[in-house]
């Protein structure tokens, strides 16, 4: 039976890639779960994070999705291969964000040094260094972990003194590897919210990808050749969103990640 597309975070952050997708395909429909009650991922165990997501994405099942995206860059990192190889029924399917990220990176690069920003939990995954070196084993990567950038979006310090002093800081260490990086991954849901503060400390000459509308573009190209897939999506242009947490906390939070307001309901896993 056809279902929605679902769309899984570990809390807001997701709604930054979900905004693209939703509007580059609008036609379908859509379930975006955010699992705000057990946010953040991004500090969490490899297992942690695995039975979270695994949970979320059958809540997603359940709940009639045959197509399932993780949004969040941690789960992508740490969940989403163990979930491909051990856990989907039949006829269900789950994608990431890394890949459509990485697979194209050389399109960017023109030296071939390539900066990660991310979380701890995906840096120390090495994901986005073993993705890309797959598919471009020239291309050089240097990550950097920026634990305390989530924390500035989520409490809404986005421009504030403390937002500058900080990704000064974090800019400069992920340099301070290679002076010559020409392209920076923003590898975690929040950080494009950050942008006008990065680009600040971020030489002219070098590429700022977020990952929204790479993702969108790569899942257009999914769709078209997984036609198996694609006609078990339906296409009502609905869009449901849930949160583990409060919903009226959901609400009011979410204006700064999807650009609108949402109405949004509480869902137990
Ligand atoms: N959504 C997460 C990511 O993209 C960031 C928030 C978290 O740590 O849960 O990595």
């Amino acid at each position: 039976m056809q279902g929605p597309i679902g769309v899984f975070d570990s809390g807001y952050g997701g709604l930054t890639v979900f905004k693209e997708i939703q509007k580059q395909l609008p036609k379908y429909d859509y379930i975006y779960l955010g699992d705000n009650a057990r946010v953040p991922y991004g500090i969490r165990s490899f297992e942690t994070v695995y039975e979270y997501t695994k949970e979320c994405v059958f809540k997603l099942f359940d709940l009639g999705c045959n197509l399932v995206i993780l949004a969040c860059n941690t789960a992508s990192a740490k969940a989403l291969r163990s979930i491909q190889q051990h856990d989907l029924p039949e006829g269900k399917k789950v994608l990431g964000v890394i890949r459509p990220t990485t697979e194209s990176i050389n399109e960017y690069t023109v030296n071939g040094k390539v900066g990660i920003l991310a979380t701890q939990g995906t840096v120390l995954s090495e994901s986005y260094k073993i993705e890309i070196n797959k598919f471009h084993p020239a291309i050089e990567v240097f990550q950097h972990p920026c634990p305390l950038w989530v924390p500035l979006v989520e409490n809404n310090e986005i421009d504030s003194k403390a937002a500058h002093d900080i990704i000064e800081k974090d800019i400069q260490r992920l340099f301070s590897q290679s002076s010559e990086i020409d392209t920076i991954v923003l590898a975690c849901t929040h950080y494009p919210l950050l942008l006008p503060v990065i680009k600040e400390y971020v030489p002219d000459y070098v590429t700022i990808l977020s990952q929204g509308e790479l993702v969108a573009n790569k899942l257009i190209h999914y769709l078209e050749r997984h036609p198996e897939v694609e006609t078990q999506c339906s296409k009502n242009g609905t869009l449901i969103f849930y949160t583990t947490d409060d919903a009226k906390n959901f609400e009011a939070n979410t204006t700064i990640f999807y650009g609108k307001q949402i109405t949004a309901s509480h869902i137990s896993l």
